[in-house]
């Protein structure tokens, strides 16, 4: 989604802006923009469209100064054009805003100034605050920016400068993240650490209601309300290769490549083989709050909601704990029944997700323990919550999700062992699972050693309009994250259904051009989802499979098959989900598109 980056130093702001920028492409926009100032001139370049579109504008003339901001917009207010795209100015053109985030009273606010004579160019809310902060403004920027924000109702994250004040970024958040780049003899902004880590380590998350000053030579962080606040500095941890290719044409196949790693880092320290437990300080919960817990409530978005369904697979069945799984989108608007007793566990690979923020929001307010899972470190949702476990599965930069959907499982596994060590689990089955998690790194490795077969099966069905994905208990939600994957990178029509769930709707659209993918392990419901694959063959649907090796049954019945190996029955997904990453990556790139960006797609949803 939108990206925010600002600079002010001794150093030529506009690569630094388009190189920032560059970094936070992976997070989805449409259109892109630039303001540099040169002393009191303030030269301002904008463009619909992909980024290169704004590099070749600037081509030849690059703005030219030591002070900037700069922005990727993903259209909310008002299409994707070069008009609507930020940066935008106040009436006297003096001032430059950029704006994550969505201003809620924006036509309140518009219709006051259009009253005072105001003209606007654009159809966006950031104009409108633009404006805002110009009304307000009499000789000091810092006071017309906290002016602004005190009659602004919503969320943001804003980067302001003006011709005035060249040499002064004034930023400020609420709901929408923003991180101080401190560097030496320089300082930079960003929505996101991507766009800071070539230039430095040291960073300071703003806080919701926090505004903060840069110069070159300095910062301060202070309220709406000018009470100055003390912000600790925090190290990033990974470093610029991280989020480099490393050879692989795409950052999807990358990802999906690291899964052996980053499954194994999310595990490193916890388990304890010995005691058949797991230790996760995080999670901050003494044994007497554990067996207190009487109900569990996991709240996400997308693929992180699919791991969620996974957790309550797990949890219900090893730890005996009612579970419900509620997209964070319905849980935020509903009136949901939750107390002390209540574990709220909120999972989100970025940790800024908008939705997953206000369901998180709405359980503390009722007075919910609150768990989160969650990637980013630092990020606003991995600081709200009570206390939790960093997946540590590295930065996810292709939009669509895959190493955070193994490593969110891996996680929930750990806190499920943790949860049913203190219930009815014994020792012996606590060992039995940590062993086999243990395994599942090189289990995946062994997968992922034979892509080149999911590649030719890619080849093969590339070319279908509509896919059905299949699977029954804990690979009913693989089956949805499949068909999540597929339909989101390769734009193909795809759903995802519990096997026998398919005869009383979606058996109607089978026929001999629509795959269906079904996830079959030899689980305690293999023999039930061989009938549900016969009931497709019956009807000329081509069938593949995720098998188990040997599984001749189901090998006679389908088209073609994929062997993963074997673990526990609740681990499957882990390894199931792999060949299906890889299918819809192979589809896509077959479909020649836009693996990494998918169209409409933003990595990192901050708007509701
Ligand atoms: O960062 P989060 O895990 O909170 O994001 C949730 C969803 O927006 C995300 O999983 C989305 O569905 C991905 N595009 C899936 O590949």
């Amino acid at each position: 989604m939108c990206g925010i980056v600002g600079y002010v130093g001794p150093r030529q702001a506009t690569p630094i802006l388009m190189e920032g920028l560059r970094r936070m492409e992976y997070r989805g926009y449409d259109s892109a923009g630039i303001a540099v100032l040169d002393g009191h001139h303030l030269d301002i370049r904008k463009a619909a469209g992909k980024l290169g579109i704004l590099v070749d504008e600037i081509a030849g003339c690059p703005p030219h100064g030591t002070t900037g901001i700069g922005h990727t917009r993903w259209a909310t207010h008002g299409g994707p054009t070069t008009i609507n795209a930020h940066p935008h100015t106040d009436q006297s053109g003096r001032i430059a805003l950029i704006h994550n985030g969505i201003i809620e009273n924006a036509p309140a606010i518009k219709q006051a100034l259009l009253d005072r004579g105001h003209v606007f160019k654009s159809e966006t809310d950031t104009e409108v605050l633009a404006h805002l902060v110009g009304a307000f403004y009499e000789g000091n920027l810092e006071e017309a920016v906290a002016s602004a924000l005190r009659d602004v109702d919503g969320a943001y994250g804003i980067c302001v400068v003006s011709t005035d004040e060249p040499d002064v970024l004034i930023v400020a958040r609420n709901g929408s993240p923003i991180i101080l780049g401190i560097g030496d003899g320089e300082n930079l902004v960003a929505s996101d650490q991507s766009a800071l880590v070539e230039h430095t380590r040291s960073v300071v998350y703003l806080d919701n209601g926090e505004m903060a000053i840069l110069k070159a030579d300095g910062y301060r962080v202070r309220t709406l309300t000018s009470r100055h606040v003390d912000k600790p500095v925090n190290q990033i941890e990974w470093d610029l290769a991280t989020i480099e290719r490393g050879g692989f044409e795409h950052f999807m196949l990358k990802e999906i490549f690291e899964q052996p790693e980053s499954v194994e880092n999310t595990m490193r320290g916890h388990l304890l083989e010995e005691t058949g437990n797991v230790r996760v300080y995080g999670l901050k919960l003494s044994d007497e709050q554990i067996k207190g817990i009487k109900r569990i409530i996991i709240t996400a978005c997308g693929t992180s909601w699919h791991s969620g369904l996974i957790g309550k697979y797990m949890i219900e069945e090893m730890a005996r704990i009612p579970t419900e799984v509620e997209y964070a989108s319905e849980f935020r608007y509903r009136n949901p029944i939750v107390d002390a007793h209540t574990l709220v566990i909120a999972i989100s690979q970025s940790g800024e997700t908008a939705d997953t923020l206000a369901a998180l929001g709405e359980a503390k307010q009722r007075g919910a323990r609150t768990l989160g899972l969650v990637n980013v470190v630092g990020s606003t949702i991995a600081r709200e919550v009570d206390g939790g476990l960093y997946l540590r599965c590295g930065p996810e930069v292709g939009v669509a999700s895959t190493k955070a959907f193994t490593s969110q499982v891996m996680a929930l596994a750990m806190v499920t062992l943790r949860l049913a060590r203190l219930r009815a689990m014994s020792l012996l089955d606590g060992q039995r699972y940590i062993q086999a998690m243990l395994k599942l790194p090189s289990q995946i490795r062994s997968i992922l050693d034979r892509a080149p077969e999911v590649e030719l099966l890619a080849e093969r069905f590339a070319n279908a309009t509509n896919a059905l994905y299949l699977g029954r208990g804990v690979n009913f939600p693989v089956a949805l994250e499949g068909a999540l994957k597929l339909k989101e990178i390769s734009y193909i029509h795809a759903e995802g259904y519990p096997a026998a769930e398919m005869k009383h709707g979606p058996i109607a659209l089978i026929d001999e051009n629509m795959p269906v993918v079904v996830v079959a392990p030899r689980d305690a419901v293999h023999a039930k989802i061989v009938s549900n694959i016969q009931e497709v063959r019956a009807r000329g649907g081509k069938v593949i499979a995720i098998v188990n090796a040997g599984d001749e049954e189901i090998s006679r019945l389908a088209e073609a098959t994929f062997i993963v190996p074997v673990t526990l029955d609740l681990l499957t997904p882990v390894l199931t989900i792999i060949p299906l990453q890889l299918f819809s990556y192979y589809v896509a790139v077959r479909r020649g598109c836009n693996v990494d960006q998918p169209r409409n797609l933003a990595k990192s949803v901050t708007v509701e």
